[in-house]
């Protein structure tokens, strides 16, 4: 059977750390889209780990990580990756497999990245610049590479097409965009060794196998269901289907194989580049949140918006995705707040709403507001239930009861140990 954890926020909600600390109940932890784009943090035994392409059940000594096809890699960040574990005794030719199918990131697609991200100027995306959006684009416009087809003779011919087709493109971006392709093409085909270390396979047949044999499999999502291509706040979203479905094309597994979807989500809100986000805050409490939560991207250091609990954008999220378990992540941030607000509707010019409208950015839309009160107590030492405080649990019971759906995990620091099970 398949359990699935996503994130149901912009993202950066805290999807590597409870991976880490649930991959011991897996025989298989697969990724099953996304790239680079994704930063997901580690913390354990004094050691801070921010994985990319690799999924976050590395460090668990028996189970296998696997790279599912719905996954875009660059095979010089992977290189990096793999050499940043190299002092932790990993084996990647045993732990590490990675789908035939899964698209690469060519250093062109990071170039046309860029290009567009200039282009559009002050309606740029806030991409991360790491290819995702072309890569995404080549793969649908079926004139993709994937890892598989490295292993074959003639693919340097393909490449070459497709490099001359992004060369054509570039040449519009003349004046933004500045590369010596050469440089940037010398690192990228010797990084692509690095692929090779691991096992290459046709992974929907080795999960299908997994499956009869009844392991145990965990899809671990990247980004989050408000960064969707469908389901976002679309344009500003990024290119994958970062909800439940895309586990089935990003794997190739059956929708009746998924059993719990585990919801990620903060006990506040953030978001790292453009887009609307109706429960943002811009005062002090906006700031104290960045603050005290370290909120800065793991992929591009930027810091992240914050903002107060928006349940209308996360009801709809848990409704996108089935999610059975909710996992609350970063209480301990809000500690000293005497009250903590939560976004319960909108209001538009079309009055008071409880879904979430075609048109977030639409500048009309104001969140309304309910009040809790807040906690003074530090949670980061707590270890049990029975120990944390009670406005603490009231609110995790206000949002059990809100969204429908029980709170499984409560996380209260970002080191494994600091993991409360309800
Ligand atoms: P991901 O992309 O969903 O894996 O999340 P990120 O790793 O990008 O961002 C989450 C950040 O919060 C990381 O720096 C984590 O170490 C940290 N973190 C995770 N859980 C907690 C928590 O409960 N409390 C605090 N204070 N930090 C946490
Ligand atoms: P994890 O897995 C937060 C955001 C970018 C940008 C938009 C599109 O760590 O939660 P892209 O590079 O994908 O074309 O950027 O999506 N974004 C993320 N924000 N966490 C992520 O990943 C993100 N991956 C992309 O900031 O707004
Ligand atoms: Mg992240």
């Amino acid at each position: 059977m398949v359990d699935l954890l996503l994130g149901l926020q912009w993202g950066d909600e805290g999807k590597g750390k409870i991976v880490d600390v649930l991959t011991q109940s897996y025989d298989i932890i697969a990724r099953f889209q996304g790239g680079p784009n994704a930063g997901h943090t580690l913390e354990f035994e004094g050691h801070k780990h921010v994985l990319h392409t690799i999924p976050s059940g590395i460090f668990h000594p028996t189970a296998t990580n696997l790279i599912g096809n719905g996954v875009v890699i660059d095979p010089i960040i992977f290189k990096k990756e793999l050499e940043g574990l190299s002092g932790f005794g990993i084996d990647f030719s045993q732990k590490l497999l990675i789908s035939k199918k899964a698209h690469l990131i060519l250093p062109t697609h990071r170039l046309l990245d860029a290009a567009s991200e200039a282009a559009k100027g002050k309606a740029k995306i806030g991409s991360t610049l790491k290819g995702i959006g072309p890569t995404y684009m080549d793969k649908t416009g079926r004139n993709g590479i994937r890892v598989g087809d490295i292993l074959a003779a003639n693919w340097k011919e393909r490449y070459q097409s497709l490099v001359e087709k992004h060369i054509r493109l570039l040449d519009n971006y003349k004046s933004v965009v500045d590369y010596d392709l050469k440089e940037l093409e010398t690192e990228f085909f010797e990084s692509l060794e690095s692929l090779k270390m691991c096992r290459i396979i046709d992974s929907e047949n080795y999960l299908h196998e997994a499956l009869r044999a009844k392991k145990k499999i965990l899809a671990e999502g990247a980004q989050g269901s408000l960064l969707d291509i469908d389901f976002g706040t679309y344009p500003f979203v990024t290119s994958s289907t970062t909800t439940a479905a895309g586990a089935c094309t990003g794997l190739g597994i059956a929708p009746n194989t998924i059993q719990e979807v585990l919801g990620i989500f903060k006990a506040y809100t953030t978001r790292v580049g453009s887009g609307p986000f109706p429960t943002e805050l811009f005062d002090a409490d906006g700031k104290r949140m960045g603050k005290v939560g370290h909120e800065f991207g793991a992929t591009t250091g930027r810091a992240r918006r914050c903002g107060w609990l928006d349940l209308v954008a996360l009801k709809y999220a848990i409704r996108i995705n089935g999610v059975t378990q909710l996992m609350m992540m970063k209480g301990d941030v809000l500690s000293g707040f005497k009250t903590i607000k939560v976004c319960t509707a909108y209001e538009t010019s079309e009055g008071i709403v409880s879904h979430l409208p075609f048109d977030l950015a639409d500048p009309n839309i104001k969140a309304v507001w309910k009040d809790i009160e807040g906690w003074d107590e530090d949670l980061t030492q707590m270890t049990a239930v029975e120990e944390l405080p009670k406005t603490f649990l009231n609110y995790i019971a206000f949002l059990e009861k809100e969204l429908e759906t029980p709170i499984k995990i409560v996380s209260v620091g970002p080191d494994r140990k600091q993991t409360i099970f309800k």
